[in-house]
């Protein structure tokens, strides 16, 4: 199986916030950007492992601001990690307003994705090689995040999450 880099599977959206999209605030719905989110990264997995993908499980997402009626919304995303049948997807979320010309931060999240085969059942993804720092960064951290969201979905025991275990307890 192929090894990927994480910009094989760089997925850029861009999006317009219309009426429909919005709250009694103007301003676009969370429901609708986590929407766009799922999308974006599903594309970006699916880049990485060429077949079909389905959501396992999403990160807390905060808003950090809101994005306003009429404003363009850009979501990136590539995957960080692939492990054996799933893979982590990183997503930044920005705001642009072009009449004003500028472009604000809304959110980042990860999302975590599960290759399936042609009976749905999970299958190996090709491994994932970091290229530059920053994706290092992102790989190393994506291992202490995947013990956090199978704990939380029991899947995981705690004691067995070592690497997440390691950044609070000195032995
Ligand atoms: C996600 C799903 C395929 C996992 O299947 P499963 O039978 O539990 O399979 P396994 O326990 O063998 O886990 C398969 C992989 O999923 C990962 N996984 C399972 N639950 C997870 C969770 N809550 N968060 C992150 N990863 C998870 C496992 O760690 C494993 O990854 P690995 O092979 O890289 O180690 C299955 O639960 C499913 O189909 N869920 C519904 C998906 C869906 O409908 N999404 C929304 C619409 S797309």
């Amino acid at each position: 199986m192929n090894v990927k880099k994480p910009a094989d599977s760089y997925t850029m959206m861009t999006e317009l916030v219309l009426p429909n999209d919005t709250n009694v605030f103007g301003n676009l719905m969370g429901g609708r950007l986590m929407y766009w989110m799922d999308i974006a990264a599903a594309i970006a997995a699916a880049k990485h492992c060429n077949a079909p993908v389905v959501t396992a499980s999403v990160d807390n997402i905060s808003f950090e601001n809101p994005i306003k009626l009429g404003n363009v919304v850009h979501i990136e995303a590539n995957v960080t990690r692939a492990f054996s049948t799933s893979m982590e997807v990183h997503l930044k979320v920005w705001g642009e307003d072009l009449t004003q010309q500028y472009k604000y931060k809304s959110n980042e999240a990860y999302y975590t994705f599960v290759a399936l085969d042609p009976n749905r059942k999970p299958r190996q993804v090709p491994k994932l090689e970091p290229v530059t720092e920053e994706d290092q960064r992102l790989f190393d951290g994506a291992l202490r995040r995947r013990q956090l969201r199978l704990i939380l979905g029991g899947k995981m025991k705690p004691d067995d999450a070592a690497e997440l275990k390691a950044l609070f307890i000195k032995e």
